[in-house]
């Protein structure tokens, strides 16, 4: 990443052990985007408010906007990728879109820090947003995931990860964001306990205790981990993965949250399609006949600096610097408003 590109958002921070997911939409009405616009201004001093207190904790929060929510809220221009989120599979096996505007992804060592951000976050939009899904999230043991695997081995890391996550001068106006895509998966944890390890292994592609890598010679095809490898042009693309595990074991509900970056949507999008068609089709994820996703949603994430800039955005003027050439494309942003009632606004 060059020097120049704006500051991102706490993407790339290290694993923690505590997270909370927190999914909202922007309530319609009078003066409700007005007040979530000025809270973008507000949040990096609330994440300093309460990290200052336990400075070992690593608090961080990472913001994040739907498509429909960036036309109603900040207009034209639309970071180049944004789009709603895209389905895959069907039947039983189906990575479903559900509603969301805004995506919180807090996190911490300590699951008191999240809380108590999460309710100073949530204090400042009021009645502006309905929270439609929160997920308090937690890393089991030695950083397993809740169907008892280590998630994240394969993650990049250091500059890798900025490399795959972050915006660049492909995307000039947006540089230092990222995308983001969350799904809620709740496990059939019985049915998964009732397999044995060597099964559960060749579902991973990994080894349970150890988290070694199957030998190619027995991985099968269609395992989680050789089904999220992609190339594009001979060269493996990665993404970097935070999924947590929660649940609540008196309702005997048990699940992964899965929550990715990258730089675009299309190489996570890619591993759905593996995962739920198949590569090839038919040849999908078996992790998906013991895991069903709930929801889903893509988001795009500011820099630090525009997040800090979004405060002053009206939505319908555009941008100051337009020539008459992009003029149609601010006229589209300005349109696309209307596509909060049920018009598609897929790139
Ligand atoms: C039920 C939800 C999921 C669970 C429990 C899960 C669990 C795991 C585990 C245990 C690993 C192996 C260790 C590692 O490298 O992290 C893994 C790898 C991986 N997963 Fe998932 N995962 C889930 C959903 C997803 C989804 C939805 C995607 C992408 C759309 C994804 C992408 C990946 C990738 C890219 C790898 C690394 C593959 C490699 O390079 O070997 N996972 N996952």
């Amino acid at each position: 990443m060059p020097n120049n590109t704006p500051e991102p958002q706490a993407v790339c921070n290290p694993i923690s052990r505590s997270a909370i997911f927190i999914v909202a939409t922007i309530a319609r009405g009078e003066g409700k985007a007005d007040v979530v616009r000025s809270w973008c201004g507000d949040i990096a001093a609330l994440v300093r408010a309460v990290g200052t207190r336990a400075p070992t904790a690593n608090l961080s929060c990472v913001c994040g906007f739907s498509a429909d929510a960036w036309d109603l809220l900040f207009g034209a221009p639309r970071p180049a990728s944004l789009h709603p989120f895209r389905e895959f599979g069907a039947g039983d096996r189906r990575a479903i879109a559900t509603p969301g505007d805004i995506l919180l992804h807090i996190r911490a060592d300590h699951m008191d820090l999240c809380f108590e951000l999460a309710s100073q976050m949530l204090n400042k939009l009021g009645d502006a947003v309905t929270v439609v899904d929160e997920v308090h999230g937690f890393r089991y043991f030695d950083l397993r995931d809740m169907v008892g695997f280590v998630d994240g081995t394969e993650n990049p890391t250091g500059k890798s990860a900025a490399q795959y996550t972050i915006i660049d001068d492909e995307d000039p106006d947006f540089a230092g964001g990222s995308y983001v895509i969350v799904q809620k998966y709740l496990h059939n944890l019985d049915a998964w306990n009732g397999l044995t390890v060597e099964q559960q292994e060749r579902i991973i592609g990994r080894e349970k205790l150890s988290d070694v890598e199957l030998d190619e010679s027995i991985k099968p095809s269609c395992s989680h981990s050789s089904l999220t490898t992609i190339e594009e042009n001979g060269k493996e693309v990665k993404i970097l993965r935070h999924n947590m595990a929660f649940g609540r074991p008196g309702a005997k509900e048990f699940g992964t949250y899965f929550i990715g970056y990258a730089r675009t949507p299309a190489p996570i999008e890619q591993m759905l399609e593996n995962m739920f068609v198949g590569r090839p089709p038919g040849n999908y994820d078996r992790l998906l006949d013991y895991s069903r996703a709930v929801t889903g949603g893509l988001f795009f994430v500011p820099s630090i600096d525009l997040l800090d800039e979004l405060p002053d955005r009206n939505p319908n003027a555009g941008p100051s610097s337009v020539d008459d050439s992009q003029r149609d494309d601010t006229r589209t942003g300005t349109l696309s408003i209307g596509s909060l009632r049920g018009t598609s606004q897929d790139e």
